[in-house]
């Protein structure tokens, strides 16, 4: 008498999503070990793709059944190791469900799947005359599921919010295959519990992100870009507030501190100033009349003395020079162990917020790397730290340092990079024991068995 062979969890998954949706041993490729953050050392077990709602849904519940982990992964270009699997997990690869279902003229929306990259789905609404708002430096390669799922931030949140508010309608599917269908298109639906926003920077802890509804803006007529040199930073605060309110049309509002504004040009070869001065700032303004309204702002601030010199890209070649010094890609090349650290304070700190860190940190790691930038106008700073050579306790310590003195000055640890496993242990820095406890039986309710990317945000 012989007995059957034992059905394996890979034989249901291949019968359910097909032989070439489930990838097992050397077919698993690197890409799947970890995200940007460089902190990913696992391969997984397995990779799926579906290619369907109704195939995650699949996917999911024979993963539920079995209690077999799963980590969503999109573009891999987070920050914070939300995509990174251990050996024992399967990823779950939504690259197969991609395109845009429609975009609604009427309503002013963009029906996407998940695995869409962010480019994609913003030129895709620029042919129809029509502005993404959602934007930021990993356009190319992140995916709209990503961006969902960890609520990215970027560099237009000052015109048109994060991407939580750009977001009318989604599909998600449960840890136990339950599809949840809520492509609502309407900017008003006022009827309980607004299920879509848990969902929305949960980081694949509490359901897959299939499908979504954005909200689209008409496409601007053109942009100008200027890059902005101040001697202090309550100058930049000044120069915030006189953009805001006199700039309808700003659009982005980043600054540099001088050592991250020196360290890029030099990378670059680029020479926009004379020297470095103590602080960088790019304005952006869209859409009519953007070109006058920036020029005219400009007069003023620098006939006030808020600003010491002022240069206007005459060219996107120009316009891209000062983006790719503030996006500072050469940095990750160049410096050793680079942590990138993302956190928010209110806006009238960050100043003293940035001296004091650099202080605490170089009592530390004398001569280490660190230098200041962000999205100052979102009150969200980038603290780039690099300490040749460092230990994973010396990571820790930079991580340590940096993130009780936010708590000190009553700021978040993770203002749009999500929270991941990298800032998970430092979560209640930033959050009190009674949300984390709410959090937890959120998490309880809606995935009891903790197969849906556990160990991220929160502890197993
Ligand atoms: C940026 C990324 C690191 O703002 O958030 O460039
Ligand atoms: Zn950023």
């Amino acid at each position: 008498m012989s007995a059957e062979p034992a059905t394996t969890i890979i034989d249901e998954l291949r019968r359910a999503l097909g032989d070439d949706a489930v990838l097992t041993g050397a077919e698993i490729g690197e890409r799947h070990r970890g995200d940007a953050s460089q902190t990913g050392r696992h391969l997984p077990k397995a990779v799926l793709r579906p290619a369907s709602a109704d195939e995650v849904a699949a996917a999911l519940r024979i993963c539920n059944a079995h209690r077999q982990s799963v980590v969503p992964q999109g573009g891999m270009t987070g920050l914070a190791g939300a995509a990174n699997p251990a050996t024992a997990d399967f990823a779950l690869s939504l690259e197969r469900l991609a395109g845009i279902e429609d975009i609604d003229r009427a309503a002013g929306t963009m029906t996407v799947k998940a695995g869409t990259p962010l480019e994609m789905a913003q030129n895709a609404a620029a042919a129809q005359g029509f502005l993404l708002p959602i934007d930021l430096g990993a356009r190319g390669s992140c995916q709209i599921g990503g961006n969902l799922s960890t609520n990215a931030g970027g560099i237009r949140v000052i015109r048109h919010g994060v991407t939580r508010d750009n977001v009318l309608g989604l599909e998600v599917v449960l840890a136990d295959g339950t599809v949840l269908t809520m492509l609502n298109k309407m900017a008003k639906n006022n009827t309980g519990y607004d299920l879509r926003q848990l969902f929305i920077g949960a980081e694949g802890t509490l359901g897959v992100i299939t499908r979504a509804v954005l909200r689209l803006k008409p496409l601007p007529e053109g942009r100008s870009t200027a890059l902005l040199a101040l001697a202090a930073y309550d100058d930049v605060v000044a120069l915030l507030n006189r953009a805001k309110s006199e700039l309808a049309s700003l659009s982005a509002f980043e600054a540099m501190w001088q050592s991250y504004f020196r360290f890029n040009c030099e990378a670059e070869s680029l020479r926009l100033f004379e020297s470095a001065p103590p602080f960088a700032v790019i304005i952006e303004t869209e859409g009519a009349g953007h070109d006058a309204a920036l020029e005219a702002f400009l007069e003023g601030v620098l006939t006030d003395g808020l600003i010491a010199d002022a240069l206007i890209a005459q060219s996107e070649k120009e316009r891209r020079s000062f983006w790719v010094v503030r996006e500072g890609l050469a940095m990750d090349r160049l410096l050793p162990s680079l942590v990138n650290l993302d956190v928010s304070l209110a806006i009238g700190s960050l100043g003293i917020f940035a001296a004091e860190c650099a202080m605490a940190l170089d009592r530390r790691f004398p001569g280490c790397h660190v230098s200041f930038y962000g999205h100052i106008g979102d009150s969200n700073l980038h603290v780039s730290v690099s300490v040749a050579g460092a230990s994973q306790a010396d990571l820790h310590d930079i991580d340590e340092i940096a993130y009780r003195l936010v708590a000190q000055y009553g700021g978040s640890i993770s203002a749009e990079h999500g929270i991941g496993t990298l800032k998970r242990d430092y979560l209640g820095y930033s959050r009190s024991l009674e949300e984390l406890g709410v959090m937890r039986r959120i998490k309880q309710a809606l995935d009891p068995n903790g197969i849906l990317n556990p160990g991220k945000v929160l502890k197993r």
